[in-house]
């Protein structure tokens, strides 16, 4: 800003100029990031921020994609599949899978279809969890079983059962956290709004090769700045141009050098 108006920055023009630009930011910064609220989840002030993302799209459903990481306990197309409820043989051609029930190695980022559509006020996409074990609470099932696709607050304001009621074999819904993309995204040629599960290390640098996708429009997509801090098992939104391929963790190893 300071290169717009550098000597007359309390000018009213120059005000003005700032008002515009901070105006532009919050039309293009498309859904605020959760920034860690969803660790919080006894706190009404964040319930705008932690039940979802705002029904702000252009359609009030879409095709939309999310990511996952693979474990012990969710290691196959069909296993994660069945967790997320996405189609196995989706996630075994978009993820490049020998088979839907071939083991995949622990820790692989995989890419989800699901289906995301708009339910009163948040983009949502609906899956079913039963209860396995007593130590499971909404926080547990949000954060360690469905990584941070959903929350603790999202999940207590669609289910019936108290946190302190639950109990081993209780069905409960999960709303998994999805979006469809602005009027401003679709006319910047996006098509799908992917929800990656952040993790240990990751900078939106990282997060950009990834998928191939300029920085910035992560930054938008999420109202965050460069030197914003961003925290494991919370999900942003990556806008994309195109369908998404199988994440690839390395970059591939240069061509060797020619020998002369
Ligand atoms: C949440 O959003 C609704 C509707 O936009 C608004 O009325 C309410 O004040 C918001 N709540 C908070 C805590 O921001
Ligand atoms: C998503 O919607 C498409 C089109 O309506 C449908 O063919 C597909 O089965 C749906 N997928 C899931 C996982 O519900
Ligand atoms: C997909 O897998 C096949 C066989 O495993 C391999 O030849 C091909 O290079 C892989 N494609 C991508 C995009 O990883
Ligand atoms: C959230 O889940 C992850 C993965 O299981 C776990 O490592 C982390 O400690 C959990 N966070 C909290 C605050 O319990
Ligand atoms: C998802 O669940 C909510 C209940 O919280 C419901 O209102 C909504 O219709 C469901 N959406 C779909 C697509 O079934
Ligand atoms: C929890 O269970 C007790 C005993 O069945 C019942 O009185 C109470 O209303 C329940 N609370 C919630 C929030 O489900």
């Amino acid at each position: 800003m300071e290169m717009f108006c550098p000597r007359m920055l309390m000018s009213k023009s120059c005000v003005l100029l700032v008002l515009l630009v901070l105006e532009n930011r919050v039309i293009q910064g498309q859904q605020p990031y959760i920034n860690n609220h969803q660790l919080d989840c006894y706190n009404a002030a964040y319930d705008n921020l932690t039940r979802g993302f705002d029904c702000n799209g252009v359609q009030s459903s879409c095709q939309s994609y999310l990511t996952f990481r693979s474990n012990p306990l969710y290691n196959n197309a069909v296993g994660i599949g069945y967790l997320l409820g996405a189609e196995p043989t989706q996630i075994a051609s978009i993820n490049n899978l020998t088979s839907e029930v071939a083991p995949i190695p622990t820790d692989t980022q995989l890419v989800v279809p699901v289906n995301c559509s708009c339910s009163s006020m948040y983009y949502q996409y609906n899956v079913t969890y039963r209860l396995k074990d007593k130590t499971e609470t909404y926080f547990i099932v949000a954060n360690n079983t469905f990584q941070g696709l959903s929350t603790c607050q999202a999940m207590m304001s669609q289910n019936k059962v108290g946190d302190k009621n639950l109990s081993v074999g209780l069905d409960l819904l999960v709303p998994l956290r999805c979006a469809c993309p602005t009027s401003n995204q679709a006319a910047s040629a996006i098509k799908y709004l992917l929800t990656y599960m952040v993790t240990w290390g990751n900078s939106f640098s990282y997060i950009a090769d990834l998928f191939g996708v300029d920085q910035q429009t992560i930054l938008d997509a999420n109202q965050l700045s460069q030197d914003q801090t961003i925290y494991p098992f919370t999900t942003i939104l990556v806008p994309l141009n195109t369908t998404p391929t199988k994440i690839e963790h390395s970059p591939p190893s240069p061509p060797p050098a020619p020998a002369f």
